[in-house]
């Protein structure tokens, strides 16, 4: 099922959380919604759920106008966070249990259970009740049984937020495969990176109320359109520039003016800390610095180099990454991975 939103604007008490907001997900797609507590994330999702009318904007599904339509009406299956299964029933009542109200026969629930208890890797989990299963296992039935009338559309509210971190990647992998095997359409909430850039084909970055970007997980990380999701997704080494004809001043050098930016611009420029290379192998900007500090994190080093009145971060790898604190080091960073986003006119 394919799902658009157009310029859903929404407001709580007067106060505006979401404006405008136009996001499309194609039928079998996994978008992800990612941005900070309180940027407007559930109300986008308990809109598209129908669970909330907007203030203005529509829904549409496979092209057809679903505002005005109820929730129980729209095939939309919801997992959240905390769980929500019915309690003092049994896992294989739960996930029935919206087919029991639809009318289904016992037989034909219980091979959709069975189907469904295969699917989510919980065979034989059918008798246990609900208190009896551990958070990912209430997640997995959680999963089932929105699954289980057939929806064309999943949506899941950090789904996987109560969750212990090792857990967290080990489900979300198994949430990817079951929306891969089903076809469902589905929208992902999530303020984790890691999680919205590994599970999702696209992602939709939002800061308060607004969508920033939209694209798949190495264009938001590659291309960042604007400074927030520079900043929100990844760690970024972020420097003021002003463009001085062709060339973009900074404070560790020049840069050629690639994007031929407005005279007089200020601009910000964006360097990924992997991005500063020992190795000159293409063209590069040549930075001389010296390293403030060294620490270590598993198999990568993070490290702060200092280039006059500027600090910038960077990142190795492997047994030869080390420097010594006060040491002078010359690191290559190649032209072609340097974001540069336009800002405000100095005139
Ligand atoms: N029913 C409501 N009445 C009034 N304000 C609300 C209501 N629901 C949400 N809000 C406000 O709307 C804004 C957006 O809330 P929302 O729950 O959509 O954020 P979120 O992105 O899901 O955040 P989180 O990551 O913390 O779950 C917040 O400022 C919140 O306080
Ligand atoms: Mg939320």
């Amino acid at each position: 099922m394919k799902v658009e939103l157009r310029n859903i604007t929404h407001a709580f008490d007067g106060q505006v959380v979401l404006d405008r907001v136009s996001l499309e997900a194609a039928d079998g797609e996994m978008l992800s919604i990612l941005g900070p507590s309180g940027c407007g994330k559930t109300t986008l999702l308990r809109i598209v759920a129908g669970l909330i009318k907007p203030d203005s904007g529509s829904v549409l599904f496979d092209g057809k106008e679903m505002t005005d339509v109820p929730p129980e009406k729209r095939g939309v299956g919801m997992v959240f966070q905390n769980y929500a299964l019915f309690p003092n029933m049994t896992v294989a009542e739960n996930i029935s249990f919206g087919l029991m109200v639809r009318g289904k026969r016992p037989a034909e629930m219980r091979e959709r259970v069975r189907e469904l208890l295969e699917l989510v890797g919980l065979s034989g989990y059918d008798k246990r009740r609900t208190e009896q299963l551990s958070g990912g296992e209430m997640q997995r039935v959680a999963l089932a049984r929105a699954l289980a009338p057939g929806v064309g559309l999943l949506i899941l509210d950090e789904p996987l937020s109560a969750l212990d971190a090792k857990l967290r990647s080990g489900l979300r992998r198994e949430i990817r495969r079951i929306q891969r095997e089903t076809g469902v359409t589905a929208i992902y909430v999530t303020h984790d990176q890691d999680e919205a850039l590994s599970i999702s084909d696209r992602v939709a970055v939002m800061s308060t109320a607004r969508v920033e970007q939209v694209g798949t997980p190495a264009e938001i990380y590659a291309h960042p359109k604007t400074e927030f999701v520079a900043s929100f997704v990844g760690e970024a080494n972020m420097l003021g520039g002003v463009v001085k004809g062709d060339v973009i001043e900074t404070s560790i050098g020049e840069i050629p003016n690639i994007d031929k930016i407005e005279d007089g611009k200020v601009v910000k420029i964006i360097i990924r800390p992997e991005e500063l290379r020992r190795d000159c192998e293409e063209e590069s900007l040549a930075i001389t610095g010296r390293i403030i500090s060294m620490e270590s994190a598993g198999g990568e080093v993070k490290g702060l180099l200092a280039c006059g009145e500027t600090e910038l971060r960077f990142r190795r790898y492997g047994t030869e990454a080390w420097f010594g604190t006060g040491d002078t080091v010359k690191f290559y960073v190649p032209l072609k991975s340097i974001r540069v986003i336009s800002q405000r006119s100095t005139s």
